[in-house]
């Protein structure tokens, strides 16, 4: 029995949510699986309630769950960073969730910005660092408001940190078995600290993986490449900046955030799968948001439990939609009503055969 966690969040989250569960009921119909679902209120309306985000106890009781459903929080109401800090980032932390894994894939179908390019380029996953970098919160002000004013925002990186998440990344692209290329995309002509540990740990693991090729680019280069030649990459693992940059990068060719899903992972605990794109206020509530991001994270997420087979099924039945279907991933552009999609691949899973 997995349990999951739901926190549908904040905007738009609660009705994609809806979708991915949906979705997720009839394939544990198809390929039966047993589940049982807990529904977490963490969000902005709750904080405007109570004034609390995620308290610590409340951080230690998600460690009893097998998995977590994330919809997206963010809420014009709230000042920014509030909710984003206080529940998606102490959640990445507080449950070592090392590893964001985030697949840039354009499913047929899709339109994808990029002239020229077809489902077959761009087809790579990007593990970004999700513990470490400038996402750790240490800095400092010196004459704060004054002319000559310095802020300092920190960047760390531990040997323990670097290694655990180069060496996912080394496995996963092992086990991916695509082109078992890993490029480390980093900085390392300028700064010449973070990238010098990166460097000189990716190279000695790359000698424990001798079948994986390794490969480095440049932060800028990257971007140049992802949308230049993104059939080049297989697997880029980076760190937490570079990471959050190059996936919304990522998500755009791959046919927008309406498709765009990814996973916190903790591969010894407990993981968090979400659509990347935000919580899209101005589109709450009218039933016209993508939902095919937040199916693709519940399909992450039955992967991660080890359910691989439903979790196939739901990459077809989203391939299904947007090569048979659905006319756009926009909101509202889609054709069909967020609810629509749902059925949509809900009826492709019921009338698959066997
Ligand atoms: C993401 C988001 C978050 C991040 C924000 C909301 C804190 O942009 O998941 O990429 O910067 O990691
Ligand atoms: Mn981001």
């Amino acid at each position: 029995m997995h349990k999951i966690g739901v926190m549908p969040g904040d905007g738009t989250g609660p009705e994609v949510v809806r979708e991915a569960l949906k979705v997720m009921k009839a394939v544990s119909e198809k390929i039966p699986f047993q589940y049982q679902l807990t529904d977490l209120d963490y969000g902005a309306e709750r904080y405007l309630k109570t004034g609390v985000v995620l308290s610590d106890e409340e951080l230690e009781g998600l460690k009893r769950f097998d998995a977590i459903l994330l919809g997206a929080v963010g809420d014009p109401r709230v000042k920014p960073g509030i909710i984003e800090k206080g529940l998606l980032l102490k959640t990445r932390f507080g449950l070592k969730q090392y590893i964001n894994l985030r697949p840039v894939k354009l499913y047929p179908g899709v339109d994808c910005p990029l002239k020229n390019k077809k489902p077959e380029d761009i087809d790579f996953v990007v593990v970004r660092e999700n513990n470490e970098g400038l996402y750790v919160g240490e800095g400092s002000f010196e004459k704060k408001g004054q002319p000559d004013e310095v802020a300092i925002q920190v960047s760390r990186n531990t040997r323990g940190g670097v290694e655990r998440c180069l060496r996912y990344a080394f496995e996963f692209t092992r086990k991916r078995n695509k082109r078992k290329k890993l490029t480390l995309c980093g900085k390392t002509n300028v700064l010449t600290y973070a990238w010098d540990l990166w460097e000189r740990v990716f190279q000695e693991l790359a000698k424990e993986y001798p079948d994986v090729t390794p490969d480095y680019a440049h932060v800028d280069a990257t971007c140049m490449w992802m949308v230049k030649n993104p059939e080049w990459f297989d697997v880029i693992v980076t760190d937490n900046m570079f990471g959050d940059i190059i996936t919304d990068l990522g998500a755009m060719i791959q046919g927008g955030m309406g498709i765009a899903a990814g996973g916190n992972i903790n591969p010894d605990g407990v993981s968090m799968f979400e659509p990347i794109g935000g919580s899209a206020p101005k589109y709450t509530g009218k039933n016209v948001i993508n939902p095919l991001a937040a199916v693709c994270a519940m399909g992450m997420l039955l992967e991660e439990l080890g359910e691989c087979a439903a979790a196939k099924l739901v990459e077809e039945a989203v391939m299904f939609a947007t090569s048979q279907k659905m006319k756009s991933q926009a909101a509202g552009k889609m054709g069909y009503s967020t609810q629509e999609v749902g059925d949509l691949l809900v009826e492709f899973i019921r009338n698959k055969k066997a």
